[in-house]
Order: structure tokens, then sequence, then C-alpha cells
């Protein structure tokens, strides 16, 4: 563990996992921050793929916090009007965002999970090394009921796969959507824009959202739509095209809904990068991934510039999130799989982010 600061007394480390390949994973127990991720091109070069702050301040006091690698919850994605009902009880939860115009809870409030510190212990699992992190969210925090134990263990595999296995326990029912919200450039974090990283989803239907980025409730097939990726499309292929739903979410910003979802670890995307070969694999237990473009990233010129670790700006679309999980405002939308845990109950589900690299071109 490397000292990285304290955050109101609470001391923030950094935790390095690394595999026999040459990757390297920097994780923060302060929101369980993915921090930095070297990952090997097809000549083995390592590149830092995933985007972040240099300093711990940074993450804490940004003003603009884009939740760069970090833990979400206890609901990630957003909840319409900051309003719910549970067993005849109405809850209220900040409203921390406002697409179009219309307030919403987003990613767990005014200080989800991503802002707090967690209990870190490293630890090795059949040789590879790990990290587990401990965070009990009280009852009525952020708005939420019931106490709820929160344990994630990120491990890094010889197979090149960084794995996020979350668990949950509550002493009353509550909505719980985990997940991990990296935002990725397989070039390289401020190398540009990932529009020429081509991806494939494994989903034939997705979950259309209004003006304000809620599913409308409708699951509605991606065939024939920019939202189609069963082959694999290079992400900037159609994202201009004038499709209602692109236009609303201004690109990709949408829960796809994964086939063949039985809770098993399943594969959900793959993302290649043509010129360094690196190549993702997101497997996932979750029924749903959000695949986001980067779009709320600054423009060119926009003050002030955001500036990552190594000194490089983030533009808009400079990195893609694919954050695996329930699918958005399930507490509002009866049709959706439920997010609620009870007491007595074990929440579980396994996210992997695995890495190789495409065979060289041959001349
Ligand atoms: C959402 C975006 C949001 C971003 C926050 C993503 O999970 O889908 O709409 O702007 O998180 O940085």
């Amino acid at each position: 563990m490397k000292p990285w600061g304290s955050i109101k007394g609470q001391e923030v480390g950094l935790y390095t996992l690394a595999n026999a390949g040459g990757m390297q994973a920097d994780i923060s127990n302060y929101g369980g921050t993915i921090v930095s991720l070297r990952v090997p091109d097809r000549n083995g070069t390592l590149a830092d793929v995933a985007l972040g702050y240099r300093t711990l301040d940074e993450y804490a006091v940004s003003a603009y916090s884009p939740y760069f690698g970090a833990l979400i919850g206890r609901v990630g994605n957003r909840i319409a009007r900051g309003r719910f009902s549970l067993h005849g009880r109405d809850y209220r939860l900040a409203t921390n965002n406002e697409p179009g115009g219309l307030p919403c809870h987003l990613h767990g409030g005014l200080k989800g999970f991503d802002k707090m510190v967690w209990k870190a212990e490293p630890f090795k699992r059949n040789g590879a090394e790990a990290l587990r992190l401990f965070y009990t969210s009280a009852d009525g925090e952020e708005g939420y009921p019931g106490n709820l134990e929160v344990i994630v263990t990120y491990s890094l595999g010889a197979d090149g796969a960084l794995s996020i296995e979350y668990e949950a326990h509550t002493d009353k029912p509550t909505p719980v959507n985990l997940t991990n919200h990296c935002y990725f450039n397989l070039k390289g974090e401020g190398e540009g824009d990932i529009l020429d990283h081509l991806a494939e989803i494994r989903a034939a239907n997705y979950t259309p959202v209004d003006k304000g980025l809620i599913p409308v409730g409708t699951i509605e097939p991606v065939a024939g739509t920019p939202f189609d990726f069963a082959a694999p499309h290079r992400i900037g292929e159609r994202i201009e095209d004038r499709h209602e739903q692109l236009v609303l979410g201004a690109g990709y910003d949408h829960n796809w809904v994964l086939d063949g979802q039985g809770g098993l670890l399943s594969l959900a995307a793959r993302v290649t990068e043509p010129v360094s070969g690196r190549v993702l694999e997101v497997l996932t237990t979750e029924p749903g991934v959000q695949f986001y473009s980067g779009n709320f990233l600054p423009l060119p010129g926009a003050l002030p510039p955001m500036i990552g670790k190594s000194g490089k700006p983030y533009l808009h679309r400079g990195g893609f999130c694919l954050e695996t999980q329930h699918y958005p405002d399930s507490p509002n939308q009866p049709s959706f799989p439920s997010l609620i845990l009870n007491p007595g109950e074990v929440r579980r589900s396994v996210t992997q982010y695995r890495f190789s690299a495409s065979a060289p071109v041959s001349l």
C-alpha cells in the first residue's frame, strides 16, 4: 500500500495489483477507485487505459466529478425525480443531475459510494493479487432505507482479467445496484477520442429513454438502429445519426438488455482498438450494461479544461464506460428486474474486465 493522503482523518492508500503478464492496476480505497490500469498492447508495450486524476484532492474536491474509475452505489444510474415507493412508503432521494431540465437521482446521490473511504484488505487468492473493500452504508444515508454492508473484491488474474465481485447484505428492504464507472481509452488515457474503437455488445434489445435519460419503460430491439452492436462497429460510425435516442443521449448513454443473462458470468461486450490491438472483454452476471460514450466530457475549448493524471486534457468522447448493472430507474419500473434486497438475502454479482491483444497484422 502506498499512502495517498487522507479524507477527514481517514487514511487513503493506493493498492497495486499485478499479474505475470505485466498488467498492473492501482486501486484506491477512496471510492474503491481504479486510478490506473496498465495493459500491454500487441507488442507488449504498456499503456494506462483508465482515465483518472493524479492526486486524491482532484478526486475529492473536483467540482465536476465524472466518477472516474469509482465504485457506484447504493443505486447506480438514474432514479426519476429521486423518488420511489417500497412497501407503501415513499422515499425521497437527493436530485443531483438534471438532463433535459428534469431532475433525477444519479449514482447514489450527493455523497455516493464513490466518495466514501472504504476499509481495505489486500490478499492473495490462487496466486492472484486481490483487494477486499468494505463499506457500511448507514440506514437513511442519502435517503435509502436499511444498514447496507457492502464487500467488493478486486482481483487480477493471470488471464488478464480484472474481476470485481460485489456482495451486499441489509437489515431492511432496500434497492441496491452496484457497478464500477471506469472510463477506458484503449490507446491510453488522454490519447484522443474513442470513436475508432470497435465495439460489440451482446444484446438484441435496449431500454429507450426520455429527455431526462429515464427509460420510458419499453424494451425495444436494436436491430436496424445505431444501437445494434451484434457485429463490431466503430463507436463513431453512427454516433451522429439523427436517431431520436442518440439525440436525447447526446451520443450513446443507454442501457442494453443483455442476451441470455441467467446470473451466469457471460460475455456482455467486446471493444477492440485496432492500432494498439488492445481488446477489452466485459463479462458479467448482471442483466444490463450502460454503454456511455463519454458525451459529457468537456468539448474542446471548454473552461476550465479537464486535465488527466499525465497532464493531457480529457475531451468529449475521450473515454467510454461499460457499466454492468440492473436497468436504470428500476425502483419505478415494475417490469424491470427488481433491485430490492431483503434482510437475510445476499446480493452477489461479478463483472470482469478482461484484457488481451489481437494478433499483429502480417504485412
Ligand atoms: C451516465 C451519464 C452520466 C455519467 C456521469 C453515466 O453513467 O450514464 O449520463 O453523465 O455517468 O459522468
